[in-house]
């Protein structure tokens, strides 16, 4: 008998073309990106973020981000989403029709002035303008705290620290917000910790987890915070990326590896596992890598004998 906590259904939010593609070294042209976010839409991804309108000197790899937004093929069912550090960002998101933003924000001090220049303080000075422009525009805008159970640069994070930037975040108009171990670090123990520390401040329905597998936690840390009452998961197809602000951060889980687990557990995302495998091969193959998912490599090893 599964634990009765467990939801019936989760959403599965696929950041690969953003996260994963933000930290890769071979450059990945504009219609692979998009050929890309197309397959995912296709294997029923219902929410893929699609790039991300920071500075190009800062993340190369995202710099093509209008022509994937202008020239993609929308499937109607699915939510395009990019990331947005202030309001140049957010401007440039509007000009190609965006679904949705995000906002991100970090619970440590030494990660935000590395990520995007700034403290915590002035960031949410910065995102304040967005919120209200968001709004004008009837565009939803997600919130994302990095470094919530641990910093490359401080170590550990305080959950309450945590909590604190989330509920800022969800006072300004964020409709969900997402906690990021962004190197990976967390066990059950911590999530459990982080996730009961924010739930006091954000209603868990409104959460996601973001995770980064970097000491290989993440399923188990996913499997915690399912059990808390998180519905929606950040993961990228393939395992690919990492931040670039985040030495040593791996990739986010792997897409495939979620569903894989979801699937065995019953839990509904409306996702076509092997249109999904199919869209992790053909990005691998083009990075030259082998994916870094463990079940996405199982069933390539199944296929090829
Ligand atoms: P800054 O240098 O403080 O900004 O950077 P500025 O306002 O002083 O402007 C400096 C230059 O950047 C100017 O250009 C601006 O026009 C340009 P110049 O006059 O020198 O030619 N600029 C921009 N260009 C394009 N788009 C923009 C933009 N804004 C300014 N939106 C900034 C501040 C935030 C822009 C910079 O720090 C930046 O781009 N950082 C990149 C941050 C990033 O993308 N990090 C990775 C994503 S976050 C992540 O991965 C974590 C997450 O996955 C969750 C988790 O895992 O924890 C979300
Ligand atoms: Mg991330």
């Amino acid at each position: 008998m599964l634990p009765s906590k467990l939801p019936q259904q989760v959403k599965v939010v696929e950041v690969g073309p953003r996260d994963g593609l933000q930290n890769e070294a071979t450059p990945v042209s504009a219609n692979d990106k998009i050929y890309l976010i197309e397959k995912l839409a296709e294997a029923g991804v219902s929410y893929i973020e699609s790039g991300s309108f920071v500075s190009p000197k800062w993340v190369p790899q995202m710099a093509t981000s209008t022509e994937v937004f202008e020239k993609l093929n929308r499937n109607n069912n699915v939510t395009y989403a990019a990331l947005t550090p202030n309001m140049k960002g957010f401007e440039a998101a509007l000009a190609v029709n965006a679904d949705e933003v995000a906002i991100f924000g970090a619970a440590s001090q030494s990660f935000s002035q590395k990520n995007i220049n700034c403290s915590i303080e002035e960031s949410l000075e910065r995102f304040a303008p967005i919120m209200q422009a968001a709004k004008k525009a009837n565009i939803k805008v997600r919130g994302y705290v990095s470094c919530v159970l641990g910093c490359p640069y401080e170590g550990d994070i305080d959950p309450e620290q945590v909590a604190l930037v989330a509920e800022k975040l969800f006072a300004m108009g964020c409709y969900e917000i997402s906690l990021g171990d962004t190197i990976g670090v967390g066990t059950p123990a911590s999530v459990t910790k982080v996730i009961q520390a924010v739930s006091a401040r954000v209603p868990t329905d409104k959460l996601a987890v973001h995770f980064h597998d970097t000491y290989g936690q993440a399923l188990t840390n996913i499997y915690a915070a399912l059990q808390l009452g998180v519905t929606v998961v950040d993961s990228a197809i393939a395992g690919l990326g990492g931040c670039p602000y985040a030495k040593g951060a791996s990739g986010n889980v792997a897409t495939e590896d979620v569903v894989y687990m979801l699937n065995g557990l019953g839990i509904t995302t409306g996702i076509d596992f092997q249109k999904l495998l199919q869209a992790g091969w053909f990005i691998s193959k083009k990075l030259g890598k082998t994916p870094l998912s463990k079940v996405s490599n199982a069933y390539l090893a199944q296929q090829q004998t």
